[in-house]
């Protein structure tokens, strides 16, 4: 069965079960599935302990992601084929420090066996992984090659499947112009069928602005098990300060919830620059980017964790973009000497 089937049969249930039952005990079947995952009885709910062995089967392993929302974890950019300890030590961090539960892969790293030292890291952490096919900038086929590894390792990898919370196809395809609506439904559809057998979904990682200069390419939305929403609110034509930055972030989100059909949404790549430079730059005069405002956007999330919560396919879950400064200049939670940039204690719940 797909990982599509099984989330609609989930959800059947909980109809069927909500018809059957007394009022009262509506709102105590929500709470039983949300405290599941705050009890951490579910990876990888915060302070869900690891097993010590490989399970032998997913029944009840994964967290349900309707009650996953407010912050996730952190984009991770990988280009610099970071070494298997330095993955660990910092995948850690994500899950100690930051009570992170995911990690969104950013980047590509084309060494041999990399996605198994990611696994490695993200059991041994307990983090789970939005793994990435990465398009790159320059319109080229390398991702091809690269579909076919990742796909071949998340079957290879007898830890993957548990590990690896969905694949994105990114960063922004339709944006760049490199696969057409139509072939990028074919190749999410394709990626589907082969990891059905191992449940793991498949996304397209792009921002609302992607689909609409495509007509909206609706086709591509119907096909994705859930959306993965670039939300970069610096960039709008009408950006100021981040604090002023929700009308922007709620049109963008009020698009996507209109058109997914009750999917899971997550902002994966989400932010606000704290320098600009030559391809960070804002199209509105009155955009500011500094330290400052890069806290600020997360301190607005913070705030509307209520109204993110009450979006359909059970709240929004948001990584920040990116967990260092060393990854992509400007957008780092990490400063280049390894310091915060400002106090970053976003909430996991509300
Ligand atoms: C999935 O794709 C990979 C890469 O092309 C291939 O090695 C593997 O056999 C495929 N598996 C299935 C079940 O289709």
């Amino acid at each position: 069965m797909t990982k599509t089937l099984l989330l609609l049969s989930s959800l059947l249930s909980v109809f069927s079960a909500v018809l059957a039952k007394p009022v009262g005990e509506i709102s105590k079947l929500y709470d039983d599935r949300s405290t599941a995952s705050q009890a951490g009885s579910c990876f990888p709910a915060i302070g869900f302990k690891m097993p010590s062995s490989v399970p032998t089967s997913l029944d009840n392993w994964w967290c349900d992601p309707a009650t996953e929302y407010a912050f996730l974890g952190f984009s991770y950019e990988v280009t610099a084929c970071q070494e298997a300890d330095q993955l660990k030590k910092e995948f850690a961090d994500i899950r100690n420090r930051f009570n992170g539960r995911y990690v969104r892969l950013y980047g590509a790293c084309d060494k041999k066996g990399f996605y198994d030292d990611i696994v490695n890291a993200a059991w041994d952490s307990g983090l789970g992984v939005h793994a990435l096919i990465w398009f790159g900038f320059d319109g080229d086929d390398l991702w091809k090659g690269r579909r076919d590894t990742i796909l071949a390792a998340l079957h290879k990898n007898p830890k993957a499947k548990f590990v690896t919370r969905g694949l994105q196809f990114g960063s922004e395809p339709l944006f760049d112009w490199v696969l057409d609506p139509e072939e990028l439904t074919e190749q999410v559809i394709s990626a589907k069928k082969n990891l059905s057998s191992v449940h793991i979904p498949v996304t397209v990682s792009e921002m609302a602005y992607g689909y609409q200069e495509h007509g909206g390419a609706q086709d591509v939305l119907d096909a994705i098990d859930f959306v993965d929403i670039h939300m970069l609110p610096f960039f709008a034509q009408d950006a100021s300060t981040a604090k002023a930055a929700w009308p922007i972030v709620k049109r963008d989100l009020d698009w996507f919830i209109k058109r997914s059909n009750g999917k899971k949404l997550y902002f994966d790549e989400n932010g606000w620059p704290s320098i600009t430079y030559e391809g960070v730059e804002p199209n509105s005069p009155d955009a500011v980017a500094d330290v400052n405002n890069e806290r600020d956007y997360y301190t607005l999330l913070d705030q509307h964790c209520s109204d993110l919560k009450a979006v359909p396919g059970g709240g929004v879950g948001w990584f920040a973009h990116i967990y260092s400064d060393d990854q992509e200049p400007g957008y780092g939670i990490y400063n280049n000497g390894g310091q915060l940039k400002f106090a970053f204690a976003p909430r996991t719940s509300c």
